[in-house]
């Protein structure tokens, strides 16, 4: 596997003609997905700015045109009518200042009358390689003309590491305030979310303190990407906590996860009301974010990065790495978040397929009925029912483990190859969409969602399913373009 140098890695893209041919020759991967978001070429990490704004959707991913390698970020811009087609758009942040020289990182959009607002880390290195972060701005207006406002918003706090990043701005009509809350690392190496505040968008922000979570001030090393969300009239702290093990998801030490409490912008305090949980059970899912000014819904909508930090995929040879899930409604019940593929999302059934010959198709939708007691599934097995992704139901502990380690070409392995969750009811339902590299597995109608990619050979084209269970299968459309737009 190729070595990248610092200067590979973090070279300026200065026209799109240097990634033509790799865009060329990764369109022929048998993993190019047709339903999901994925970079054009090179890397795809965290979901930006998703926003409704000027009749349509925009949401923008994290991107390094190189190679499957995290080096200089873009913002790359996608968009969409109905959160289910989406076009290729191009870059829209360029690291092209001295406060973003070595990277545009994620943030967030707050849509305005004329334009919406981008808010985003710039990842400023010295020349001895120390990070400096900045909270920038940038305006995008409908006509897709861009302004990067030429100083930042304001710098990182000198009461924290280094590790401040990934701004998401939240407006409190009841204060007639902007806060901006971040990602960051108290001095004692634990992970926190600062907030700061403003009464315009452009000037006068100021620190306003750190957050306040009673029971989580020693939970995790640093929290990347957090934000706070009102769902179904609930208060909802996401964010990703690093350094940390939870039960059931062996080695991985990156979550994205979230509690449901109370937010007080008076004190600056978010008083839980439950544990930290996980959004989604699968073995690749991080970053997740929620698209703003959606108040008028009863449900939010999200998305996340279908993949982890430090971690490798078989399509890194070809050059490219990453994609994110498909977005979902969320709402909140009892203690807990619901995610559901959206209701349009059956749009993009074409004809029904007879489940008898046991053969699947590279993108498709399967709605599976169980009819009581364990269950078993085999998902990419061969045709003689070996191998596969095994996805086990015990109905004793209630417990659903999704276990990888029978696929042909198995990879990161060292995050630990099964993945457990114990559902709050017993199984009835499954419903999973699988494109060409992965597969979302949606439990009981949005009690839980598993989300993984996975990189079936051409012998790997089976399933099985137990006894005990129905089955139906819709072949699926395209739905996201692979054009080369930069
Ligand atoms: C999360 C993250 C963010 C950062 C971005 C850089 O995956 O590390 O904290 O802004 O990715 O691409």
């Amino acid at each position: 596997m190729k070595e990248w140098t610092k200067e590979e890695r973090y070279r300026v893209l200065e026209s799109p003609e240097e990634i033509r041919a790799l865009h060329e020759r990764i369109e022929g991967s048998d993993y190019r997905q047709i339903f999901h978001i994925q970079p054009v070429t090179g890397l795809l990490n965290d979901p930006n700015g998703f926003v409704w704004y000027g009749g349509s959707w925009h949401l923008f991913y994290q991107w390094c045109p190189w190679g499957a390698v995290h080096g200089l970020k873009y913002w790359y811009h996608t968009s969409s009518p109905d959160l289910i087609h989406w076009e290729n758009l191009g870059i829209c942040i360029s690291p092209d200042s001295e406060y973003d020289n070595k990277g545009a990182y994620s943030g967030s959009a707050l849509p305005g009358k004329d334009s919406v607002c981008l808010f985003y880390t710039g990842n400023h290195r010295d020349p001895d390689w120390k990070r400096i972060s900045y909270t920038c701005m940038v305006k995008l207006y409908e006509d897709g003309r861009r302004y990067k406002l030429p100083w930042p918003l304001f710098g990182p706090s000198p009461d924290y590491t280094e590790h401040q990043r990934d701004p998401k701005i939240i407006y409190v009509p009841e204060k007639k305030e902007y806060f901006i809350v971040i990602g960051a690392q108290t001095l004692d190496k634990k992970g926190c979310v600062i907030i700061y505040r403003s009464p315009a968008l452009l000037d006068g922000w100021e620190f306003a303190g750190q957050l306040k979570v009673p029971g989580f001030e020693d939970f995790g090393g640093m929290w990347e990407c957090p934000s706070i969300e009102k769902i179904s009239g609930q208060d909802v702290l996401l964010f990703c906590p690093q350094h940390i093990r939870l039960p059931g998801r062996g080695e991985n030490t990156n979550h994205s996860g979230y509690i449901l409490g109370e937010m007080n912008w008076d004190t600056l305090t978010f008083t839980p009301s439950g544990s930290f949980h996980v959004l989604d059970f699968g073995f690749d899912s991080y970053a997740a974010e929620c698209a703003a000014n959606i108040e008028d819904r009863d449900y939010a909508v999200l998305t996340a990065w279908m993949g982890l930090p430090d971690s490798s995929y078989p399509t890194d040879e070809e050059d490219w790495q990453g994609c994110l899930t498909m977005p979902r409604e969320l709402t909140v019940r009892g203690r807990r978040l619901i995610q559901k593929p959206l209701a349009d999302l059956t749009a993009l059934r074409m004809e029904e397929l007879d489940p008898g010959p046991g053969v699947l198709p590279r993108t498709c939708e399967l709605e599976i009925l169980s009819r009581g007691g364990d269950l078993d599934l085999k998902l990419f097995s061969h045709q003689d029912g070996s191998g596969g992704m095994s996805i086990h139901y015990d109905d004793s502990r209630r417990m659903v483990t999704v276990d990888r380690s029978g696929v042909d070409r198995r990879f990161n392995e060292s995050m630990g190859e099964t993945r457990e969750h114990s559902l709050e009811n017993r199984l009835s339902h499954l419903r999973i969409f699988i494109d060409r590299s992965s597969v979302e597995i949606f439990v009981n109608n949005g009690d839980a969602v598993f989300s993984s990619r996975i990189f079936p050979t051409a012998g790997e084209n089976g399933f099985v399913l137990s006894d005990n269970a129905s089955m139906r299968i819709w072949r699926l459309d395209r739905a996201v373009q692979d054009d080369f737009v930069v």
